[in-house]
């Protein structure tokens, strides 16, 4: 095959989270939402420049420090969910303390069913991943990116394929998150009104980046 297609998606890009911000991130289809989102996770590299989590250059990270960093440290929630079939929603949104600790503790175990409970599932807890409905898979998902307490989320349309109602459960519990436990949050949202909820708006047009408060 020819040399691989290169796509120049982000451009001199330059800006500063601070520890309990909300950023809604914004654009069009195909702007490079997700792009961003991939390499702050350090899911992906950049070609050029430099990306620091908690004072840390990831790039000096090797894959150990990645994995531990990624498990740890960030929660993801995909813009695919990808919960695992064969566990309970409560195993699944417990699977990143799993991977870390081996075992979730009564404690964990009470905390992320509370977690569960305010996003409207906690009455299925206990059923299999894929004997629920889509949005509720979504919102396990997202208490999974929370469960271990992370210092940073990152995003990609959370509330994507939600009702209104749970929508806005979704959005509280992640404001509450914000101030409660100084998590910083970066969503990718196409809902201009939860946009307008966040500190601020990070609107991604050709590769670069306006930066825009945001109005509550
Ligand atoms: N694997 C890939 N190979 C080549 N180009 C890609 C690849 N993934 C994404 N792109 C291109 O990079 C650009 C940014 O894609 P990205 O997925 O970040 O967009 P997005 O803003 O998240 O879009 P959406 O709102 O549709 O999710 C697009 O132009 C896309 O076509
Ligand atoms: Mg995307």
């Amino acid at each position: 095959m020819g040399t691989p297609l290169e796509v120049e998606v982000l451009k001199g890009i330059d800006f500063r989270v601070e520890r309990g911000e909300f950023v809604a991130i914004v654009g069009q289809s195909g702007s490079g939402k997700s792009t961003l989102l991939n390499i702050l996770g350090a899911l992906d590299q950049p070609t050029s420049g430099l990306v620091s989590i908690d004072g840390v250059d990831i790039s000096t990270l090797d894959s150990n420090g990645l994995a531990d960093l990624r498990n740890d440290k960030i929660g993801f929630v995909f813009q695919f969910h990808h919960l695992l079939a064969e566990f309970t929603c409560l195993e699944n949104a417990l699977m990143p303390i799993f991977i870390s600790k081996g075992q979730a503790s009564s404690e964990d175990e009470a905390r992320v069913k509370a977690l569960l409970e305010r996003v409207g599932v906690g009455h299925i807890a206990a059923k299999k991943a894929n004997q629920i409905s889509g949005g509720q898979q979504q919102r396990v998902a997202i208490i999974r990116a929370l469960s271990q307490q992370p210092s940073l989320v990152l995003a990609d349309e959370p509330t994507g394929n939600l009702d209104s109602k749970s929508s806005k459960d979704v959005f509280r519990l992640m404001r509450e998150m914000t101030k409660e436990q100084g998590v910083t949050f970066m969503m990718v949202t196409h809902d201009d009104r939860l946009a307008q909820q966040a500190d601020r708006i990070f609107r991604i047009e050709d590769g670069l980046i306006t930066v825009s408060e945001g109005s509550s």
